[in-house]
């Protein structure tokens, strides 16, 4: 049973156009498998170091003990786990983590999309949502999003997004075998004056 006092805005639906997210659901493991299964290349590069292969950790089983987990943490107040259907197919998911209240009122975000359906602005789309809905029922102050130099798909949805450049990390997250440097981006809730929804639809040029 979920607080809500302890943790609003959790659960939540959002949806607008194609994209729609909802907490993970038990039914959604099948779909989810498969997605995951397919794009191994796709996202192997930017996923935390794990010691067992790619395919024993994207069975439905697994996806069903991962949800177990993340369920009981979003119970908590710590997370919000969303799956993303992009015209009704699972497609990706956005995740706030390590959420703290208090003073800071902070978030961590994650996010991956299949590879099938990038390149259409519909991952910034999800994100954007997620970001609204942190500022706005979730009561946040600050979304962070940490990215490895590298990834130019991933700097650019932020950028987009209106997130601003902070600074460098070194070595802050073991990825894909080894401690990775990390570019920390960061919005506030008072940033974007028309949400960040309203930002992605006059998709402001970089
Ligand atoms: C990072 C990731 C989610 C980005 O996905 P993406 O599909 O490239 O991101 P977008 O939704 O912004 O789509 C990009 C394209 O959509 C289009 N687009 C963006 N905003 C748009 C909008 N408002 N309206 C219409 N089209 C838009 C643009 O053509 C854009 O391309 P551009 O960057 O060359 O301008 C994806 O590459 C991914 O899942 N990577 C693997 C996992 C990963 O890296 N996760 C993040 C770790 S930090």
């Amino acid at each position: 049973m979920v607080d809500s006092a302890q943790h609003p805005g959790w659960p939540a639906q959002l949806a607008w156009g194609p994209v729609e997210l909802h907490p993970p659901r038990r039914r959604d493991a099948e779909e989810w498998s498969r997605v995951r299964l397919v794009n191994e290349a796709w996202l192997a590069p930017w996923e935390p170091t794990a010691s067992s292969p790619w395919a024993g950790r994207h069975t439905p089983a697994a996806y069903r003990a991962m949800r177990r987990v993340v369920l009981r943490r979003a119970a908590m107040g710590v997370t919000l786990p969303f799956v993303v259907r992009v015209d009704g197919r699972l497609a990706g998911q956005v995740t706030i983590d390590n959420v703290v209240r208090g003073a800071l009122r902070s978030g961590n975000l994650g996010y991956w999309i299949d590879r099938a359906v990038a390149g259409r602005g519909m991952a910034s789309l999800a994100v954007a949502l997620v970001c609204d809905h942190a500022f706005g029922a979730v009561r946040l102050h600050r979304l962070q999003a940490d990215i490895r130099p590298e990834n130019g798909p991933s700097r650019r949805l932020v950028e987009r997004l209106g997130f601003r450049h902070e600074g460098l990390l070194r070595r802050y997250l073991d990825i894909d075998g080894t401690w990775r440097d990390h570019d920390t981006f960061a919005l506030l809730a008072e940033d974007p004056p028309d949400g960040v929804l309203g930002r992605w639809r006059t998709r402001i040029p970089r």
